[in-house]
């Protein structure tokens, strides 16, 4: 089957991406203005994706009327062989599977509406009040202090992305002017009911304290807000993209999560998981990789790969990275959000990818500097039908790009960001993770979804830091071992 995929040859790009060595840059295949937003939701539907739909449109004919001559010669058979016999052809069933994946492929669904949450929560950029707003009211309400507790900050903080809770106090209403309609919300004593329920709207809090709180930063480009004229300064554009290197050799790309805490692909460990953990560096505040000096970069700490990452099908491909000592957060480096909880991206999203990956399909030219793209989230089931990746993507991926191939991720961008603007904050949606060659028609690019592995990041990352502060002098290990021993030490 010349469109079957299987599994296993994709796990030769890491081995090639290996052999290879760094590359430089997305591919793109018409470069443009990366701070040029794209031209109006441009069709991720494409030329490549009819004619896939065309010649299987022809191919279930075809099947068809064979099946049609067949179905009426063994009708004519079990009429005269069997005339009782009233149970549907054989094999129709699956015919009309195969059309419906196809013209799947073809369709342009609706976007989907997002859910609506109950209960949502937002901290207010000044002065750091938490605001509460409940379903059924359209104001944003005060939080009264009563009740409240650092766990419950953590998780707030948690569930709007970020990965950890900074601070957190009371605030004397008397000790700050508010508007005289401000309402105020109570965490009710009678907690376990529906979120709804637990928070009790109020005209005022019987303590006269509201909740301040402060979680990390995350998702903001501070030099963004000097682009001039549609240019920008490169760096300080994707603040949290890191490079990943084996020794002075860029492998894979990685994001910023905290000043500890570096995201990247599982498979980019996995290929090198025989050597030393003192030959990784990361690097961030990086635009060219020429302006890498030895001995530069971060040392890494420990490396967590997701304990469930299959090299098969890269089924969990996430893998988390602890710096031994913490970034300086600066204009040109800075966190990425996570996604925030149960709220989706819907597909046409237009979302972006950087990095330092080949720049042509044919893996020869790569631009020392980093470079991005516009891509566009795909729907999962567009993407698993039989003319994308027939049905190779687990519930842990999504796709995002072009089934004309303009634009795409390539080799050496892997454990990369694919990040999406909401409501000003970038979150990161995506780990670049494979795809069929680079840009290929009919074969975007394939992302670990970060949705999926918010608790096992935010775990880990809470579990570790923990364990750091306790830690004592650590032995030399492989990557290798880590693996091995359930991804930790
Ligand atoms: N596995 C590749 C790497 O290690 C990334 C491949 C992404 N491919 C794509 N067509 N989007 O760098």
């Amino acid at each position: 089957m010349e469109k079957s995929l299987t599994l296993d040859s994709q796990a030769p790009m890491e081995t090639q991406h290996a052999e290879e060595g760094p590359g430089s840059g997305i591919f793109r295949a018409e470069p443009g203005d990366p701070l040029r937003m794209p031209e109006a939701q441009q069709q991720p539907i494409s030329q490549a994706g009819r004619w896939c739909t065309w010649r299987h449109g022809w191919a279930a004919l075809g099947a068809l009327g064979l099946l049609a001559g067949a179905s009426v010669g063994s009708w004519l058979l079990v009429l005269y062989l069997w005339p009782a016999a009233s149970q549907p052809v054989p094999g129709t069933l699956q015919d009309e599977e195969m059309t419906w994946n196809c013209s799947e492929a073809s369709s342009e669904e609706a976007l989907l509406p997002s859910l609506p949450r109950t209960v949502s929560f937002r901290i207010n950029a000044e002065d750091y009040l938490l605001e509460v707003q409940v379903r059924a009211r359209p104001d944003w309400l005060l939080v009264c202090h009563e009740g409240w507790s650092s766990a419950l900050g953590v998780q707030i903080c948690q569930s709007l992305g970020h990965l950890r809770l900074v601070d957190h106090k009371a605030v004397n209403l008397s000790d700050i002017r508010l508007n005289s309609s401000r309402e105020f919300a109570q965490l009710s004593p009678r907690l376990g009911g529906l979120p709804e329920e637990v928070w009790q709207p109020r005209d005022s809090c019987a303590s006269g304290q509201i909740v301040s709180l402060k979680c990390s930063e995350c998702g903001a480009r501070p030099l963004a807000s000097r682009i001039v004229g549609g240019q920008a300064a490169a760096p300080g554009r994707w603040p949290w993209q890191a490079s990943v290197a084996l020794g002075f050799r860029h492998t894979c790309g990685g994001s910023v999560l905290a000043p500890h805490w570096v995201v990247t692909a599982a498979h980019c460990m996995h290929s090198f998981r025989l050597s030393r953990l003192s030959s990784w560096r990361v690097h961030t505040g990086l635009v060219s990789h020429s302006s890498v000096r030895p001995h530069q970069g971060a040392v890494v700490e420990r490396i967590i790969a997701h304990p469930l990452y299959s090299a098969q099908n890269h089924d969990y491909d996430v893998a988390l990275l602890q710096l031994r000592t913490p970034l300086h957060f600066s204009d040109t480096v800075g966190a990425v959000c996570l996604p925030a909880k149960e709220k989706d991206f819907p597909r046409g999203s237009q979302c972006w990818v950087s990095g330092w990956g080949h720049t042509d399909p044919s893996h020869t030219h790569s631009s020392d500097t980093l470079q991005d793209t516009v891509v566009p989230l795909l729907s999962t089931q567009l993407c698993n039908s039989s003319c994308v990746y027939g049905g190779a993507l687990t519930p842990r991926m999504l796709c995002a790009g072009y089934l004309d191939g303009r634009a795409d991720a390539c080799q050496g961008d892997s454990g990369g960001p694919l990040v999406c603007l909401d409501e000003g904050t970038w979150r990161l949606v995506g780990v670049v993770s494979w795809g069929r060659g680079c840009a290929e028609p009919n074969h975007p690019g394939v992302y670990g979804k970060v949705a999926e592995f918010l608790d096992w990041i935010q775990d880990t990352a809470q579990d570790c830091a923990y364990r750091m502060k306790a830690a004592v002098q650590k032995p030399v290990v492989t990557v290798k071992d880590m693996f091995v021993h359930g991804a930790f030490w």
